[in-house]
């Protein structure tokens, strides 16, 4: 039942605050992110772990980047991203000291659940963050964090990547307080921005009117950049994979740094480019460079559309078309800039008369390898 939204990814990308609020429920107690089944772990074995490898597939392996840079900054233990279908092929370093964290929705993707049981074979821990009680993967591991976010029925993830991220930074606040490195400061800005997430869901989610218009003129459209930097930088593959995926038009995602080293000869008059901008408040020095990148490709004649925190003016003067997200921390950002993206694809693949929720070519869950 698509509760009277026109498809089911309409639908999804409106839940997503009550996507957030069911991933956090139960796991913040007095102020402390607390997970039962990382506890069950044992506190020896999280406080042993040296190194954690995500492996994922699409969509979730961008989950997977998101969360790298909060668990690495809250766990202090190096963290790395890795495809599912690549993890085996490249005979890993491995030891009864690392943890692999599986980012699944279906928990089925057969290529991650392939991925998992070499992991367990290989004696690691591993860490199943999935949204489908009972799948296959989260069954297999050694501990399962369920995003609880409700089904997700159309192929493209919407709710359940935005779920992923928050369990991810969930896990990597339970690992920095079990591993004694986690600031009582830190722990407590990051809760706070985590309870306030909900809320500011609604807002982002509420940039669909800007977001139908703008799409409106850019029906025809055959190619689209994205451009982020840090934690922008999985959110601006994100971007590009959803409009692949559903609009069926060519798109790519950089990281924003990158651009001088090649991929600015793309850059021609009129290409349309999303820029996510980082939050200038909280990280100044990624929002000046990222502003540069932005002039760098409007003086090159790009048609840019920047997505910015509200009440940054520092863009206005190079952006064709501005698109404003409630204040977070520079972490948090890509939750909420991701939703502007997730609906210019569903707009687009709507002005194209297809269908949004089943793509061609594609199945919801891969069983596949
Ligand atoms: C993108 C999408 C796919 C999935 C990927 C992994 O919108 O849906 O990229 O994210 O196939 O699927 P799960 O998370 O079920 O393992």
């Amino acid at each position: 039942d698509k509760g009277g939204w026109s498809s089911f990814m309409a639908k999804e990308i409106n839940e997503q605050p009550e996507a957030i609020a069911n991933t956090i429920r139960g796991r913040i107690v007095d102020g402390h992110v607390e997970i039962p089944e990382l506890t069950e772990l044992g506190a020896e074995r999280l406080q042993n772990i040296d190194r954690i490898i995500i492996i994922a597939c699409g969509t979730a392996s961008y989950a997977g980047m998101v969360g790298s840079y909060a668990i690495e900054q809250w766990a202090r233990v190096p963290v790395e991203v890795q495809l599912s279908h690549e993890f085996r092929y490249r005979d890993p370093v491995l030891s009864d000291r690392t943890m692999v964290i599986s980012v699944s929705q279906s928990g089925e993707t057969m290529d991650t659940l392939m991925a998992v049981k070499y992991a367990i074979e290989q004696g690691v821990t591993t860490v199943s963050v999935c949204n489908t009680q009972s799948a296959t993967i989260p069954r297999e591991s050694d501990a399962a964090v369920y995003t609880h976010a409700g089904p997700e029925v159309a192929v493209a993830s919407t709710k359940a990547f935005i779920a992923q991220i928050t369990a991810l930074y969930l896990i990597g606040l339970h690992l920095g307080r079990a591993r004694g490195v986690l600031s009582a400061e830190a722990e407590a800005a990051a809760v706070e921005q985590l309870e306030a997430l909900p809320e500011k869901m609604v807002e982002a989610v509420a940039t669909h009117e800007q977001i139908a218009e703008l799409a409106h003129w850019m029906a025809d459209t055959r190619s689209v950049l994205f451009l982020g930097r840090h934690v922008g930088y999985p959110a601006a593959l994100e971007g590009a994979l959803k409009l692949k995926e559903i609009a069926y038009i060519h798109a790519e995602g950089f990281a924003a740094g990158e651009l001088k080293h090649g991929p600015i000869a793309l850059i021609d008059h009129g290409q349309p480019v999303f820029v996510l901008v980082p939050s200038p408040r909280t990280s100044p020095l990624m929002h000046s460079k990222v502003v540069s990148n932005i002039q760098e490709i409007r003086a090159r004649g790009a048609r840019v559309i920047a997505i910015v925190e509200k009440g940054d003016t520092a863009v206005l003067p190079f952006a064709d078309e501005v698109v404003r997200i409630p204040l977070t921390d520079a972490l948090f950002d890509p939750i909420l800039q991701v939703v502007p993206l997730q609906w210019f694809a569903l707009e687009l693949s709507t002005a194209k008369g297809l269908d949004v929720d089943q793509p061609r070519n594609l199945a919801k869950s891969v069983t596949v390898e």
